[in-house]
């Protein structure tokens, strides 16, 4: 590597670090940026799953590590108002859209994963976020998909009956996207990460299989081999040379 590059990197890489905004952004977001489409791929068929368990916040980042997903993204789903929103989502609940390679993962690990990441027995809530926009569904496409959430369900309820399972399956009619800033929600609190991707506009962050897997990552719900692997990744990355993560 020519020197002279290698020392504006280090200069970037400490720009980084003592800057919340360094004045060498600019420069790497447009490198980083064009690395960075290329690294978007569109597997040739990709299925969409949407489930209801709490925070959208925290259900994106509960999907976003699984090897097969290939996004998440968070809206609204369930109710019949037309164009909710957060501080008003009528009768819809707060929902991750995940979109997934069926030859990687299938819909009952999604399934296994949904009931595991939240207490489907508290009535429209989970924890302190208490409302109807935080109630537990698991939103259906076609009757596969209706058999196995529905014996998963039982297969949940079975292991104790002194309490009931809340969760609701049903049919998926519309999904509405959120707004922008609940998009990624957990990747977007830490600005370190966004910039070692490059600093993506908004589209591009939405489409990247990497800023999903980093959002689970700073929502810590990762599986803890992956949290582990991540994090030592970007200390590689940050220790030598150009300071843009790729891959993971
Ligand atoms: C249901 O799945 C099919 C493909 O299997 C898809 O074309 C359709 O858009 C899906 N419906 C909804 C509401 O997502």
């Amino acid at each position: 590597m020519n020197p002279a590059y290698t020392i504006l990197s280090a200069l970037l890489i400490s720009l980084l670090f003592v800057s919340p905004d360094p004045i060498g952004a600019a420069r790497l977001t447009d490198r980083a940026h064009s690395r960075q489409s290329t690294a978007i791929q569109q597997p040739q068929s990709v299925r969409v799953a949407v489930f209801a368990l709490g925070s959208f916040w925290r259900s994106e980042s509960a999907f976003g590590c699984l090897p097969g997903v290939v996004r998440t993204s968070v809206g609204y789903a369930g109710g019949s108002k037309t164009n909710p929103e957060y501080r008003n989502p009528g009768d819809h609940a707060e929902c991750v859209k995940v979109e997934y390679d069926p030859r990687k993962i299938q819909y009952s690990e999604l399934l296994d994963v949904f009931w595991a990441s939240h207490d489907s027995r508290q009535v429209f809530g989970q924890g302190p976020d208490v409302g109807n926009q935080y109630r537990s569904i698991i939103f259906t496409n076609g009757t596969v998909e209706v058999r196995l959430a529905a014996a998963s369900k039982e297969r949940e309820q079975a292991k104790s009956r002194s309490s009931v399972v809340t969760t609701k399956i049903q049919p998926l009619a519309a999904f509405y996207p959120a707004e922008a800033e609940h998009q990624k929600f957990e990747l977007k609190r830490r600005p370190l990460l966004l910039q070692l991707i490059g600093n993506l506009p908004e589209e591009e962050l939405l489409a990247s299989t990497l800023a999903t897997k980093l959002n689970a990552y700073a929502g810590g719900l990762c599986a803890p081999h992956m949290q582990k692997r991540i994090y030592s990744k970007i200390g590689d990355v940050l220790r030598n040379g150009w300071p843009v993560l790729r891959e993971i």
